[in-house]
């Protein structure tokens, strides 16, 4: 049978700052998905990651539906509405257009989605992740699918041995989407050399060589780069698709051992490591550390298990630890270097405003 995975995902004001929804405006946003959507969609489930609440439907309209982007833009603003009433903080903030108009990308949210045949027996996994950037995933993707460091499938099983296509995003370049499709494992070098730059290049899907279905879905919307000014980081959502001929789950969590360092943290303006955690986890330390979580689901006919929460097990904890002593490690330098991102990535103008005024007391000595 054939299934279409939506998440849509976006901050729409929360308790304290940007720590978490309050349960009201969760409670809003899946009744209003509950009440209206009956006839739309199969099944549904609802958490948040930080600030962000995120929908994932299960349905049959496939990718870029509009009845199942304007349900779940309804429900967010139905949230938003209860976030303003309660005084919440950034109410409303990633809906940044007054009216719906067919396709929720680049409207605000985040949005990933894979139209599939079902497998025999299907699953995959829901990562959210918040104050960070949809590059955070641009290297556990790699890992991922290229490195048998992690994967050992690539060693083990002749269909993943065979490779993956990478659809790499420029999203820079946003008139039109500019995309380019490399292999591996014959350009992994090529692929590597595209990833290492997580603020341009974005992995949007990847497909599997052996059967050419399609295993990823990413969300690839830089608002700065819409918007051309501060509209908060971009928070992102990925769908992966595991087991048989694609990665198993646990060949696509192993990356998330290492807390890289991705753009976000305080005021989207540092860099800070990521860090795996549990559903319906908070922010706190320096408005951070980034971080991503991970529901893992079985679906059949369309109907969705429970999740297994990927991230909640007791070596997560000790990944946790970690990863807390990385964000320490670099917040010591503070804003000095790689402590705070480089001038085209910082989503505040402070320091720009300040550079101009400081410039014109520069003098330059004649000798
Ligand atoms: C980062 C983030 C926070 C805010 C910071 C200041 O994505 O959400 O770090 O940038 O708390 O918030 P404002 O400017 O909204 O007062
Ligand atoms: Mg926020
Ligand atoms: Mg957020």
């Amino acid at each position: 049978m054939k299934v279409t995975l939506s998440i849509i995902k976006a901050d729409i004001g929360s308790i304290g700052g940007h720590i978490k929804p309050s349960q009201k405006v969760v409670e809003a946003v899946e009744s209003h998905v509950k009440k209206f959507g009956k006839t739309l969609f199969i099944d549904s489930f609802i958490e948040y990651t930080g600030d962000d609440i995120a929908i994932l439907l299960t349905h049959k309209r496939g990718a870029g539906n509009k009845e199942i982007h304007k349900l779940c833009w309804d429900a967010l603003y139905s949230g938003a509405d209860v976030a303003k009433k309660q005084g919440l903080y950034g109410a409303g903030q990633d809906l940044l257009v007054d009216a719906f108009s067919g396709n929720i990308k680049g409207m605000g949210p985040q949005v990933a989605e894979i139209e599939m045949e079902e497998r025999g027996a299907e699953s995959f996994l829901m990562f959210c992740a918040d104050k960070t950037e949809p590059g955070a995933f641009n290297l556990p993707l790699y890992l991922g699918f290229c490195d048998p460091m992690h994967n050992a499938g690539l060693l083990l099983s002749p269909a993943v041995k065979k490779g993956y296509k990478f659809v790499i995003m420029d999203v820079e370049h946003t008139i039109k989407d500019k995309v380019i499709e490399l292999h591996s494992p014959e350009e992994i070098y090529d692929i590597a050399v595209l990833l290492r730059d997580n603020g341009k290049y974005i992995v949007e899907s990847v497909w599997s060589r052996a059967s050419g279905e399609q295993v990823v879905a990413a969300s690839t919307t830089r608002l700065h780069n819409i918007a051309g000014k501060y509209v908060g980081k971009d928070d992102p959502v990925m769908l992966v698709r595991t087991q048989k001929d694609f990665p198993a789950t646990g060949e696509i969590l192993s990356p998330y051992t290492i807390g890289h360092y991705v753009a976000g943290f305080m005021r989207g303006s540092h860099n800070g490591p990521l860090m795996p955690v549990k559903k319906n986890s908070t922010i706190s330390y320096f408005d951070g550390p980034p971080i991503v979580s991970c529901m893992a689901f079985c679906v059949q006919n369309g109907k969705l298990t429970e999740p297994a929460d990927a991230f909640d097990h007791p070596y997560w904890d000790y990944v946790r630890n970690n990863v807390s002593q990385k964000a320490e490690w670099i917040r010591r330098q503070g804003f000095s270097g790689p402590g705070m991102l480089p001038m085209s990535e910082l989503e505040y103008t402070g320091v720009t405003d300040t550079l101009k005024i400081l410039e014109k007391r520069f003098t330059v000595r004649e000798k």
